[in-house]
């Protein structure tokens, strides 16, 4: 467990990092802890309508650059992640993941019939936006416990919505997989010269962002 004090330190060492050092890796061992980071993010329902796209391949990375306002993370930084939502949610998708709790809970899926119904009256209930938007959001606390998983190993990351989704999607070929492009994260070591990792944080004061009710 950290202390108080080490929770402030890293939320104070994480910062969006805008200059990576290419010549610095995050090790496999690391990579898969960040990956597993993801895998157990919170999900409404549990039903982990995500996908997360590790960028490994330079050529794309260029490509996704120049579809980020030329911004030098995509490329620089040791890993790269595009955080998509799923676009299909169907009757088979729910069946799918009461499929896996069945198994995992080693208890029949005759037995989820109440929960099934409950989640496909939910799901149905919503507009294709509606779902998108609900889908979305989830991705993003992926987004944020990456962040912070990576900042408790002292790994710098930088989010990135500074993108053209529509343009990912065609480049990672996601539509035809059945996601879209919510979010990015670049992630590996800062530059010695980020100026950036000296900046003061500008948040507003404690007082102003919390209120007791
Ligand atoms: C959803 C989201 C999208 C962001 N997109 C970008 C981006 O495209 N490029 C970038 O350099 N920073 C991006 N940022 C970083 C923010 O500018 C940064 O978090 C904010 O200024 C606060 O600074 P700090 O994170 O260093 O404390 C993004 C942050 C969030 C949460």
């Amino acid at each position: 467990m950290l202390t108080v004090d080490q929770l402030h330190q890293l939320l104070h060492f994480r910062y969006a990092t805008k200059a990576f050092d290419p010549s610095k890796q995050v090790s496999t061992e690391e990579q898969n802890a960040l990956l597993e980071s993801l895998q157990l993010s919170p999900s409404s329902f549990g039903m982990q309508l995500w996908k997360f796209f590790v960028v490994e391949d330079r050529s794309v990375r260029e490509q996704l650059k120049s579809e980020s306002w030329g911004q030098g993370q995509v490329t620089d930084a040791s890993m790269y992640v595009v955080l998509a939502a799923e676009t299909n949610i169907d009757e088979a998708r729910i069946d799918k993941w009461l499929t896996q709790l069945a198994k995992v809970q080693g208890a029949p899926i005759e037995k989820l019939a109440p929960y099934k119904e409950m989640l496909s009256g939910f799901v149905n209930n919503l507009t294709p936006e509606q779902q998108l938007e609900w889908t979305k959001k989830q991705v993003y606390i992926a987004l944020g416990q990456l962040m912070t998983s990576a900042a408790l190993l002292e790994i710098d990351t930088c989010p990135l919505e500074g993108i053209n989704p529509v343009a990912y999607d065609e480049i990672l070929g996601l539509k035809e997989k059945g996601y879209t492009t919510a979010v990015a994260c670049a992630i590996g070591y800062r530059s010695a010269d980020d100026h950036h990792a000296n900046t003061p944080k500008a948040r507003f004061p404690l007082s102003e962002v919390i209120e007791t009710i």
